[in-house]
């Protein structure tokens, strides 16, 4: 199959290779040309394990192409993914002006009939918009094109990984050819099919982060009640999750969820409640519980310092989650500002996302390249991601770099029994120290 791929962000660029590496002579197409470049060159503008070895490969075989020339990308394409961002509007709506752009551009160059799939997450109702634009401003008359939404699961970090063995495909259609066609080109990934109305697609990709942000701002609410009453986070979790119903994943208490995503998305699935007046006063909740929960390291440092003026403070871990280098929505944004307005001294660590953080982070930061410096002296440490450099590092170190080590494990990820041996003091979320 020839398919297009509008957009090489985080989605489109997993999407394209991933197809290619399936089979399908693949063109990704963006505007930047400086990122079109790079990727000429076998080079990923974003850092995904084992995503740049596929761009070289498949680049190589001759079916993945990259191009920022919309004629030449779209030419006898036969179906059209459209993968571009759409970010967060000042008031929490979705920007879709990036997908109408790419409407116009595709209305403007078909030539052929094609199937045109969204893989942006789009507010309920926008494949319909989508439609009319394309069909309003089509240059060619007779060429038909039918809609299909096919949202992603993917999650930073394993994102190629998700798209081999991921749970489910939702293919949402008005159309049954187009459907059985996507259906059809997705067929190797041997992942369960599921077909639904285009709303209900663009519904479930909503509906699926707001669940597991939900889960995830509830087993936190859960770990602060555990520290009042002398419970343990990890055994509970451990012990609902045992329950099919409920299941193990996305029960990790810490400091609440960042990325690309689950703020985005609740925030724009409020807004798309508003809209349609309906209050959901448990989402609103989730959001609110899970900017409460950043804050809980730094209070728990207040209350154990009284204050943190002058105090040397070494943060481990910036990245809003490990193996990426994505500073969007990080915890550490708040807490590390906040440690800076407080007085602290802070040292940061993290493997990649230093470049991106030293952008974002306030100037008096001193970052580090390894562990070892970053705590040399530290009066305290705040592990804010758990990188597996940071939950193995050899805990004696601590005891040797800073004398009396105090840490605050915003991510639950150190060894207790250790932790207990080595007499060293522990703060960590919801668990029993
Ligand atoms: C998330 C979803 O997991 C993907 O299914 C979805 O496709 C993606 O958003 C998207 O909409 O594009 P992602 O943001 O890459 O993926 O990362 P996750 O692994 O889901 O983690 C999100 C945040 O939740 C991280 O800050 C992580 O630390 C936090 N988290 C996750 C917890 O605090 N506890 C957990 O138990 C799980």
């Amino acid at each position: 199959m020839r398919i297009s791929v509008i957009g090489t962000g985080y989605v489109g660029l997993v999407t394209g290779v991933c197809l290619a590496e399936i089979g399908h002579i693949v063109t990704c197409i963006d505007i930047d040309a400086l990122k079109i470049n790079l990727l000429r060159s076998g080079k990923s503008p974003i850092y995904e394990p084992g995503l740049e070895e596929l761009i070289v490969k498949n680049m190589a075989e001759g079916r993945l192409h990259f191009t920022n020339q919309y004629n030449e990308g779209l030419i006898r394409a036969e179906v059209i993914y459209i993968a571009v961002g759409t970010p967060s509007n000042e008031d929490g709506t979705a920007d879709l002006s990036a997908l109408e752009d790419a409407a116009i551009a595709i209305a403007d160059q078909i030539s052929n009939d094609v199937v045109i799939v969204t893989k942006s997450t789009v507010p309920i109702g926008t494949g319909d918009r989508l439609k009319a634009i394309i069909e309003y401003n089509k240059s060619n008359d007779s060429v038909s094109f039918e809609m299909v939404s096919n949202p992603e699961f993917l999650r930073e970090g394993s994102a190629i990984n998700d798209t081999f063995y991921g749970d489910r495909i939702i293919i949402g259609s008005d159309s049954v050819k187009a459907a059985e066609m996507i259906e059809e080109i997705n067929k190797p990934f041997q992942i369960p099919i599921y077909k639904t109305s285009i709303r209900s697609a663009e519904m479930i990709k909503y509906a699926s982060n707001a669940f597991l942000a939900t889960k995830i701002s509830f087993i936190n609410e859960i770990s602060n009640l555990c520290e009042k009453l002398d419970a343990d986070i990890t055994e509970v979790a451990q012990g609902m999750g045992m329950d099919k119903r409920i299941g193990a994943h996305f029960l990790n208490a810490g400091i609440g969820y960042g990325g690309s995503c689950f703020p985005k998305d609740t925030n724009a699935l409020m807004q798309i409640a508003g809209n349609a007046n309906h209050d959901f006063e448990l989402l609103r909740s989730v959001i609110e519980v899970n900017k409460k929960q950043q804050n809980i390291l730094t209070e728990k440092a207040k209350r154990r310092f009284g204050s943190l003026e002058g105090l040397k403070i070494a943060v481990l871990g910036l990245a809003f989650k490990p193996n990426t280098d994505d500073m969007r929505e990080a915890a550490s944004l708040t807490v590390v500002t906040d440690l800076i307005k407080s007085g602290a001294v802070v040292s940061a660590y993290d493997p990649i996302a230093i470049d991106n953080a030293r952008k974002l982070l306030p100037e008096e930061v001193e970052f580090l390249s390894n562990i070892e410096d970053a705590i040399q002296d530290a009066d305290c440490v705040f592990i804010l991601t758990e990188w597996p450099e940071i939950v193995n590092f050899d805990l004696e170190l601590y005891v040797s770099k800073m004398g009396k080590p105090v840490i605050f494990d915003g991510r639950n990820c150190l060894d207790m029994t250790k932790i207990q041996e080595l007499k060293i003091e522990y703060h960590s979320v919801g668990r029993s120290s």
